[in-house]
């Protein structure tokens, strides 16, 4: 393999026993440690010297991480403001929830540019970088900048919305324009894909080719490559973890009654609301089900500096007291809801020890906790997994129950088939997702990216070139602006 540097905002030093948020962070730990690339991302520190990236290094299996300390004037425009506050409501079709000042769009390139000024450091004749997620659209354009002509990959982990959507993030011309610096652009699903390639035409106005989009930056190939997990290292986990303090405990206070799961950032994308509602109408739909079952949501708190995060924290508090109130006895609680994160293999306990998986997003790029809660299942016993239709894992997992998340009685009839299923059928639909899984393992998509960004044509660099060179429509001069 070449030398591969991986790039992402966050990244994991944590290990299997460590809390971890989002998915990203937890899916790419397990390939550096095993294929020896070099992971960059932010060391969670901020630095006051903008010119002089510091860079700290620490060994992972074969791998290395580099943790570099991102400049404290634009982290919180780039990460609270632009990519949290505009493009990701954006990417999950909540443009009502766009809040980003040109400050924020400023701050986002600043840190792009800043990553990819400590990213030269490890370039090397056969370097190829691989950029991960909505943080870094703009970082490929600002590596070719600084003359890289290596292959450059980026990886969208989240969905990509309706071109009309996609259309309201602020200097969005300038911005996707950038991706086109990238020789390889992947997506979750065909659905994201087909979107990007509609904005691509209607608002960039350029053809696309059996995939490939032709800009005046040069080729770029569209690809999906859905992600998934390290099945039977997931699978043994859960067996193992059923030992672990905290699932024992989990077990012994249940005393036979059923149990659903559910794992999310306190993020509005989850769906918590209507999951919590669906809870709601099957306990008063069902009084029998009253100490038959109950609900262990485990929400990490996430991105609380922002408004829209602060007031989901607030109302779903709000949700669970009314909840429990209402259904509750002296000596049981219908919802078990804790405000903390747990490390992965704690939770694959969990997963093993819940008879419904619940993963209702109303919008989620592929979501692994839906996969590793089918891979913590017992063979001879397994839970039923209730399964968003709009999660990109609902294009694998055809075998889940899948709901409409914004449909509260749907999910309540959901909830009440998988308590009421019988073994056989469990049994039936759990095979069937477990040989899906192991068709696309993590494994799969890091060699499938990699070799397809290989593959990649040299390009030239752009140090002639502005990065932006579509301007936003009825103001020619101002697209073509460095913004910094
Ligand atoms: O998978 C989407 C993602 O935004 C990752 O990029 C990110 O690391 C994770 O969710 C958690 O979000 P945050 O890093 O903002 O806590």
């Amino acid at each position: 393999m070449n030398n591969l540097v991986v790039v992402s905002n966050r990244i994991a030093r944590a290990k299997a026993n460590e809390p971890m948020t989002g998915g990203l962070a937890a899916a790419l730990l397990p390939v550096v440690e095993k294929n020896g690339a070099i992971w960059v991302g932010s060391s969670g520190r901020l630095s006051d010297n903008q010119s002089a990236p510091s860079i700290e290094l620490e060994s992972l299996g074969r791998g290395t991480l580099a943790l570099l300390d991102l400049p404290a004037a634009h982290y919180g425009g780039y990460y609270q403001g632009f990519a949290n506050s505009a493009l990701w409501p954006a990417l999950h079709s909540r443009s009502d929830l766009i809040r980003a000042s040109a400050d924020d769009y400023r701050s986002y390139r600043e840190v792009n540019a800043f990553v990819a000024e400590a990213l030269m450091r490890f370039r090397k004749s056969d370097t190829v970088y691989w950029i991960q997620d909505y943080h870094f659209l703009a970082l490929g354009a600002e590596l070719r900048h600084l003359g890289a002509v290596e292959p450059i990959g980026f990886f969208l982990h989240t969905p990509w919305p309706a071109s009309s959507i996609a259309a309201r993030i602020p200097n969005h011309r300038q911005l996707i324009e950038s991706m086109l610096a990238y020789d390889l652009i992947g997506f979750q699903t065909d659905d994201d894909c087909r979107n990007f390639a509609e904005y691509i035409r209607r608002e960039l106005g350029l053809e696309i080719d059996d995939g490939v989009v032709t800009s005046r930056f040069g080729l770029s190939r569209l690809a999906v490559f859905p992600i998934g997990i390290d099945v039977d290292g997931f699978a043994s986990m859960a067996a193992r973890a059923i030992t672990h303090p905290d699932v024992s405990r989990l077990r012994l206070s249940l005393r036979g009654e059923a149990l659903a799961i559910g794992v999310d950032r306190v993020d509005y994308s989850k769906g918590l609301v209507n999951r919590l509602c669906a809870f709601d109408r099957l306990l008063t739909q069902h009084p029998s089900l009253k100490r038959a079952i109950s609900l262990l949501q485990i929400a990490t708190p996430s991105r609380g500096e922002i408004e829209a995060y602060e007031r989901l924290q607030a109302e779903l508090a709000t949700l669970v007291t009314d909840l429990n109130g209402r259904h509750g006895e002296v000596d049981w609680t219908p919802i078990r809801y804790l405000n903390k994160g747990y490390g992965q293999s704690v939770l694959a306990g969990f997963y093993r020890s819940a008879q419904i998986g619940l993963v209702t997003p109303l919008q989620d790029g592929m979501n692994l906790v839906a996969k590793e809660y089918v891979a913590a299942q017992n063979p001879e016993d397994p839970g039923v997994l209730v399964l968003s239709r709009y999660a990109g894992a609902a294009n694998e997992l055809d075998a889940a129950l899948i709901v409409n998340p914004s449909d509260v009685d749907a999910m309540a009839r959901a909830m009440h088939t998988a308590l009421t299923m019988s073994i056989l059928e469990r049994r039936e639909r759990w095979v069937a997702m477990m040989a899906k899984l192991r068709a696309h393992t993590i494994h799969q998509w890091f060699a499938d990216f990699v070799s397809a960004l290989e593959e990649a044509p040299t390009r030239r660099a752009f140090v002639d070139l502005e990065p932006s060179l579509v301007p936003p429509a009825g103001a020619a001069a101002s697209g073509n602006a460095r913004v910094h």
